[in-house]
């Protein structure tokens, strides 16, 4: 590599300053060779130039290569992160997962390039100035470095015992992203309740942590430091003490003390390093932990492999189908759910009742425990997730949109989109003519989470969103958000274009929506507790018609 070939020339040229010291104490001094002043001090002044300018292209090739590094690393991570089930997602907070993407990357690269740099070229100029020092004085040298056992051995103490510490710092500052992140997002709620106060005291404390932990650091790094300095200083008084004594019974010149002494400090500029350096790698070594610990997740099983079906009917079954986010008691359990091919079956029932839940196992966010989900009569868990995804609309409970424009929102579904497609889309989900208000129109960014646009317009995006991908199964998980009577007809009639000609699943808030049902699923606390037609329900006198007579819609904003 070059950058090695660079540090073995750097280092070399180190040795012409002692060597030129040894020089004019034994030879032009003593010898009056007047005329040779200029010409040496000339080579010293070239190695020193040739040095920096040798400094220079290395700390170039190095950036090149590191930013390559920290690039591939930090793409690879968010690759792994965007493979990673839900359930993951579910347990780790944002703002750690960004801290790792973050910090955590460029302080493990900082090890491999900075590290492996720093640390080869200093063992390369201890290896060549301790060589170079042996040829002039053996005794001298082994003073020198007399020291050194006692330097490695401080430095092992520290790493093991700064090593948690640095572990607690990281830890902290994750925190401290992870609830700075939170807040941010809900600065809405922060500023609506007026616990501005109260999340400072939060921030604060989360804060002090951070304090606190680094403080930790910094204190095992003052103590531990200065004492290495001092071993090793003190090894230069026994040097010279011992060169002064060699030099009076005639076995060592002047000129081998000055050149010792001018190389003590080159060979102790690499052992001086070994303090950022052992806080570099323990920093890394902390880091690359977290950023393995995310890399050595599995990732979703069979995402891209497993099986596909020649031609999509679109039949569903849930048979017996019970799943847990992980409580105790099952989110839900022995659920039995059938659509034909171009079916629009609606799920009804309380808050919590477990139904976005199905959508999301039908999806395979989530695995259910037992039971299976059949597609066409095929199970889904052989199925490939991208396969199936790609088959499947799905409008959120929540309207979701990215930071970007309307466009970029929409062609999430299509790729490539034409803007024809587009229009009719957005037309067809009743939102073109919003869209056009807007002040770019279709190039309108719409927002961190979508916040520039109403809830009402931001669910339209979304229905034309599906629209726009045209999936033979859809799911429409009903936002329950309050939006006034026209709007409500509008998503109404942009709902009932999309469910038309294809498998429809309806999470249901709106008498209108389920009266047009093939057929009703009531769930409570996990299960299906009735199901069939609107008419036959509602005669049933069960739960089906207390919740439409508590006005399905009511019910709903409540739940919002
Ligand atoms: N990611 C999750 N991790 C853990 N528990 C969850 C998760 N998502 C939902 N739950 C729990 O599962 C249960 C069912 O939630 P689900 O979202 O399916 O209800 P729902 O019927 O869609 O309700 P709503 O009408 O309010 O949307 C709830 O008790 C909820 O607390
Ligand atoms: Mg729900």
């Amino acid at each position: 590599m070059a950058t090695l070939v660079l540090a073995a020339v750097c280092t070399l040229l180190v040795l012409v300053l002692p060597a030129l010291s040894k020089e004019f104490t034994d030879e032009v001094i003593p010898k009056g060779q007047t005329e040779r002043i200029v010409p040496l001090a000339l080579v010293g002044l070239g190695a020193i130039a040739l040095r920096q300018v040798l400094f220079t292209l290395r700390t170039v090739s190095n950036n090149v290569f590191e930013q390559k590094v920290v690039h591939d690393l930090r793409t690879e991570l968010y690759g792994k992160i965007q493979r990673l089930p839900l359930r993951w997602f579910d347990n780790q907070p944002t703002g750690d997962i960004m801290t790792r993407v973050a910090s955590d990357v460029p302080a493990m690269e900082r090890v491999i390039i900075e590290g492996l740099d720093q640390g080869l070229s200093g063992v390369l100029q201890f290896v060549v100035v301790f060589g170079y020092l042996l040829t002039q004085h053996a005794g001298l040298t082994l003073l020198t470095v007399a020291p050194l056992p006692v330097v490695a051995l401080a430095v092992r103490i520290y790493q093991k015992r700064v090593e948690p510490k640095y572990k607690a710092a990281s830890e902290a500052g994750s925190a401290l992203n992870s609830l700075l992140h939170d807040n941010i997002a809900g600065i809405r709620q922060i500023k609506a309740y007026t616990v501005e106060p109260e999340e400072l005291e939060r921030f604060d404390r989360r804060s002090r942590d951070v304090q606190t932990a680094q403080l930790s650091v910094v204190k095992a790094n003052a103590v531990i430091w200065p004492f290495v300095s001092l071993v090793a200083e003190s090894g230069i008084v026994l040097t010279i003490a011992f060169a002064a004594w060699w030099i009076c019974r005639g076995t060592a010149t002047l000129g081998t003390l000055s050149a010792v002494l001018m190389s003590w400090g080159l060979l102790y500029d690499p052992v001086s390093r070994v303090n950022p350096l052992t806080q570099l790698f323990t920093a890394g070594i902390v880091a690359g932990k977290r950023v393995f610990a995310v890399l050595d997740q599995t990732d979703e099983a069979n995402f891209a492999e497993g099986g596909r079906l020649e031609e999509l009917k679109g039949a569903v079954r849930f048979e017996g189908v019970a799943f847990s986010y992980g409580g105790e008691v099952p989110t839900v359990a022995g659920v039995d759910v059938e659509a034909q091919p171009g079916q629009t079956i609606a799920l009804v029932g309380p808050t919590g009742a477990g139904k976005s839940t199905l959508l999301n196992l039908l999806t395979r966010f989530y695995e259910p425990d037992s039971g299976r989900i059949l597609l066409d009569g095929a199970p889904v868990s052989g199925m490939s997730k991208e396969w199936l995804r790609d088959r499947i609309g799905y409008v959120t409970q929540e309207s979701f949109l990215f930071n970007a424009s309307v466009r970029e929102n929409l062609t999430v579904a299509k790729p490539g989109a034409e803007d024809e497609e587009i229009w009719a889309a957005l037309e067809s989900a009743n939102a073109a003519e919003f869209v056009r208000r807007l002040p770019e129109g279709l190039e309108t960014v719409t927002g961190e989470r979508g916040t520039r646009l109403s809830g009402g317009e931001r669910q339209r995006l979304s229905i034309a969103r599906a629209l726009l991908k045209n999936p033979p199964i859809l799911l429409l998980d009903e936002a329950t958000s309050a939006v006034d009577n026209e709007t409500e007809r509008l998503i109404q009639e942009a709902l009932e274009r999309l469910r038309a000609d294809r498998t429809c699943f309806v999470i249901a808030h709106r008498l209108s929506t389920v009266e047009k049902a093939d057929r009703i699923y009531v769930m409570e606390r996990g299960r299906v507790v009735e199901s069939g037609r609107h008419g036959e329900l509602l005669a049933m006198g069960g739960l089906y018609a207390r919740l439409c007579a508590g006005g399905l819609k009511e019910e709903a904003a409540v739940s919002a």
